[in-house]
């Protein structure tokens, strides 16, 4: 499944007071960007329903490219996992640094907003079935903390 790919450059109006984005735009474009993969998957509208820890690595200052990379990394009946990554490019020099990192649940549902089935997604490759190991373990932790 080839990955979104969002590129946004970082412009006063996304800035705090210090010239760097304000986490919220941030936050935005990987909602938008994780939705936009998980829609394309289960091709049926889809709902946010976790976003996992967020962690800000650097900031990341007025005139920056920002690109941001979406990618499913898992899928269970009817919810999808997508891993976010988010680099910040200095497009002048070309040094690029890991900007934020954050995996997203997304439900497909139907038009009565009630969750519906995805396509399901069989591992083949060592890599996926590596993935969806991984994956599954964060998907445990999150429903233990959702559920207390
Ligand atoms: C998403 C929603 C439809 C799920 O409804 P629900 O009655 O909790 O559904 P279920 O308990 O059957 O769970 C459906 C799936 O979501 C997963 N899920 C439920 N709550 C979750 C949570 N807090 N974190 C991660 N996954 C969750 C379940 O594990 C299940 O996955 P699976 O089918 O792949 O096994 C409902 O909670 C909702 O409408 N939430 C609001 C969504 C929203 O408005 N988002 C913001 C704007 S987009």
């Amino acid at each position: 499944m080839s990955p979104v790919i969002m590129t946004e450059i970082v412009l006063p109006s996304h800035a705090n007071a210090l010239g760097t984005i304000f986490g919220g735009v941030v936050m935005g474009w990987i909602d938008i960007s994780a939705a936009i993969a998980a829609q394309r998957y289960a091709r049926s509208p889809v709902v946010t329903v976790s976003i996992d820890y967020l962690h800000f690595i650097v900031p990341i200052k007025v005139g920056y490219t920002v690109v941001v990379k979406a990618q499913i990394s898992y899928v269970g009946r009817t919810s999808m996992e997508i891993e976010v990554n988010v680099q910040a490019e200095n497009s002048i020099t070309g040094e690029t640094h890991p900007a934020t990192k954050a995996y997203l649940t997304f439900v497909a549902v139907d038009e009565k907003g009630a969750p519906k089935q995805v396509p399901p997604f069989i591992p083949k490759t060592a890599e996926d079935k590596a993935r969806r190991l991984k994956a599954e373990k964060r998907r445990k932790e999150r429903l233990k903390i959702f559920h207390g």
